[in-house]
């Protein structure tokens, strides 16, 4: 239990993430202690509504989305602390009541103590809210800290981001702001940097010596939903390639950090990043794949003649003594065949590799035998390495076989999710899972680039079924290089 007194805002907290995540998390925290032991969560929302409504609606979600049984008693515990709070976010007028709102949670004290603001809102709402809660004297207190949260995306590229950006920092200082990307969250990504530097028989092979290329993949079953419109202006690359998947990268392949201080940590994925190139001297169409999955057009809220991509397939180069010369394919979009985030690192295959056959036997296709190591990130996270053994009862015959670690199946406790995690860190004031503002300048920096070099080259919208791999031309863009996705 975190010995901290914290009211928590949820601006947008009648709409779905707070509904689907955040109140989930807030729940489960609550069950695990990790809430501090003075909390009260005040969700805001345009229509009038009383706190007992307020209180209902969420328990239905913490019913049906949490990873938690649902426990009355320790629910009704947590309700009693939920509040609502009726605001129209656009307008400053409405500010001071929030403020009075505010204190009569703190009864008997001159101070509201903690306040973390967590803006669950659509982007264009971030810029007005941090302004206005500046202008009403929201945003600093001598009582204790105010922390802003602010989900992705942050900005539509990069002109955009530091226009965000200049707001939110005249409201508060860089120390408060927190700026989300939920797969920081997530324990594999954590897990990255153990596995690579807790472990010594991974780091001295980490480079260009002995890897091959890297694939990340995030590929979702579920189409767009409701969000047709916010889809229809953002798109794969901005909405996932920009953030996760850097993020995955990033992690991936940096250096080791001087120290495990959040500092440390952001620099070296900040100089990790600024290497980040689509791959050189290749023409645009094997290195940049857009898609389209059939009936996009149709999807509510979106135009009839919309070109967004909802898959996207890169090859990048890292430029950098480490990794210069390795491949690294991303790729990730909607309505696909699996729901699956993963990372696999593929070693080279042995030059000499025939001269270790024993006499008579076979060999298995060459290009079935680089180790492997895949890194999984959702839905079951694990690690899984595949090597090469002789077959048994073979003169022999080497074929690929796989160690396969399954975090759940070891660790039989319920690791807590993302943005439980994310939370409570926000509330230890601890910033290492959270996205530095220099990480997001430069990941922008990289997309608007590709967005350039794609239109300039006026490359081409491929069009894929759903619950397929996405277009051929992503598959082609391994073949070519005589390499494959691994699925
Ligand atoms: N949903 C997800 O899984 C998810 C995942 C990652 C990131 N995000 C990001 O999280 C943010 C929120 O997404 P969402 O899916 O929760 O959106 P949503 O379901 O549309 O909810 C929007 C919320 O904003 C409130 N709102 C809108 N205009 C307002 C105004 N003028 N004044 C006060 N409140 C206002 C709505 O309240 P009322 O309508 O009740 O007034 C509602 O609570 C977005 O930036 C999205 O990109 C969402």
């Amino acid at each position: 239990m975190i010995n901290e007194k914290c009211i928590m805002i949820i601006f947008g907290g009648t709409g779905d993430l707070a509904h689907r995540k955040l109140v989930p998390a807030i729940y489960n925290m609550h069950l695990s202690g990790q809430l501090p032991e003075s909390f009260a969560l005040l969700g805001t929302g345009r229509k009038q509504k009383s706190h007992k409504q307020y209180r209902h609606e969420l328990a239905v979600s913490a019913k049906k989305y949490s990873s938690q049984s649902f426990k009355e008693k320790q629910w009704e515990t947590l309700a009693g602390n939920i509040y609502y709070h009726d605001i129209d976010l656009q307008d400053n007028t409405g500010y001071q009541r929030l403020k009075e709102t505010l204190k009569a949670l703190s009864p008997g004290t001159n101070s509201e103590g903690n306040i973390l603001y967590y803006l669950a809102l659509a982007p264009q709402l971030f810029s007005p809210v941090s302004t206005n809660l500046k202008r009403n004297k929201l945003n600093a207190s001598p009582y204790g800290w105010r922390r802003l949260l602010i989900e992705k995306p942050f900005g539509y590229n990069l002109a955009s981001a530091r226009e965000l950006n200049t707001v939110i920092t005249e409201a508060f200082s860089e120390e408060n702001i927190y700026r989300i990307d939920h797969y920081l969250g997530k324990e594999m990504l954590q897990n990255i940097l153990v596995l690579r530097f807790v472990n010594c028989i991974f780091e001295p092979l980490w480079n260009n010596n002995y890897i091959d290329n890297i694939q990340i993949t995030a590929s979702e079953t579920d189409g767009i939903g409701t969000r047709g419109r916010y889809y229809d202006l953002s798109g794969a690359m901005r909405d996932m390639v920009q953030s996760h998947l850097f993020q995955m990268l990033a992690l991936t392949a940096i250096e080791p950090p001087a120290q495990s201080d959040p500092h440390s940590v952001h620099m070296e994925k900040l100089n990790l990043l600024k290497t980040i190139q689509l791959w050189p001297d290749s023409p645009i169409e094997e290195k940049i794949v857009f898609g389209q999955y059939n009936n996009f057009r149709a999807e509510q809220g979106v135009s009839p003649d919309s070109k967004t991509e909802t898959f996207s397939a890169l090859k990048l180069t890292i430029d950098n003594d480490r990794w210069r010369g390795v491949p690294v394919y991303l790729r990730t979009g909607k309505n696909l065949g699996e729901k699956i985030a993963k990372i696999v690192i593929q070693f080279k295959v042995p030059s000499n590799i025939d001269s270790h056959i024993l006499p008579g036997s076979s060999l298995a296709d060459r290009s079935d035998l680089p180790n492997l190591l895949t890194l999984k990130v959702q839905p079951r996270e694990g690690v899984v390495f595949q090597f090469n053994i002789k077959k048994p009862a073979t003169m022999g015959e080497i074929v690929p076989v796989e160690m396969d670690f399954c975090q759940p199946c070891a660790f039989l406790i319920n690791t807590p999710e993302a943005y439980e995690r994310l939370l409570t860190d926000a509330i230890m004031g601890d910033k290492t899972r959270f996205t530095g503002w220099n990480e997001i300048e430069c990941a922008w920096s990289i997309v608007d680039n590709i967005y350039q070099e794609y239109n300039k080259a006026g490359a081409y919208l491929h069009q894929y079924e759903p619950g397929s791999n996405g277009p051929q031309a992503a598959i082609d863009m391994l073949s070519r290089d005589n390499r494959r996705w691994w699925e």
